[in-house]
């Protein structure tokens, strides 16, 4: 699939067919993750899998309530380890959650590729996750996203609530 076509047509997928993908589809979307550019190439992120149905839907409750989350067959947690190293940037640790997002949106982005639907889930408890999952205290969480076919055949329409390029875009200042 031509690369313009995926980033015009990667949605938040929140309806999901019961069908579980072959492991080697799930394994290129994982390596998407994993070839991502990181500060001082760190890559500092770690991908838990969660494909236990009971497991899931215990999370809910620290993912927002957000049931679809639970609807898909693969569940995926975005981890990040605290980097304790301020690269010359403002961002100090948090820098780590730059590097994650990148990673992570390969991943979304690798399964739109593969006919696959992710929703990036920002609303979760980061302390109640990292209990659940036995996540150590300098790693934290970044994201989730199910991971799964559309139930809609629709699903990967194009998004055209998007600002415009004009209100976006300034040159040589800030305006
Ligand atoms: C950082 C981030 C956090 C998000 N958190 C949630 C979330 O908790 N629940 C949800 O349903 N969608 C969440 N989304 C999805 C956005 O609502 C969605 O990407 C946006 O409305 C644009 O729609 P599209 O992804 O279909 O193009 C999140 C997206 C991002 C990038």
């Amino acid at each position: 699939m031509d690369f313009y076509e995926v980033i015009r047509t990667r949605r938040s997928v929140r309806k999901f067919k019961a069908d579980d993908m072959p492991e080697e589809v799930l394994k290129r979307v994982l390596d998407a993750a994993r070839i991502a550019q990181s500060g001082s190439n760190r890559q500092p992120w770690r991908y838990i899998i969660i494909r236990d149905k009971a497991r899931m839907k215990e999370m809910l409750p620290v993912c927002g309530d957000q049931s679809f989350v639970a609807e898909a067959p693969v569940l995926i947690v975005a981890c990040g380890t605290n980097l304790n190293f301020n690269r010359g940037g403002y961002m100090g640790d948090f820098s780590m959650l730059v590097d994650v997002s990148i990673s992570f949106d390969h991943l979304t982005l690798a399964a739109r590729a593969e006919g696959l639907g992710t929703c990036w889930i920002g609303s979760f408890n980061n302390d109640g996750v990292k209990k659940y999952l036995e996540i150590p205290n300098d790693v934290q969480v970044v994201a989730l996203t199910p991971l799964g076919y559309p139930a809609d055949s629709g699903a990967f329409s194009e998004n055209t609530n998007r600002k415009s390029l004009e209100e976006i875009v300034c040159y040589e200042k800030y305006e």
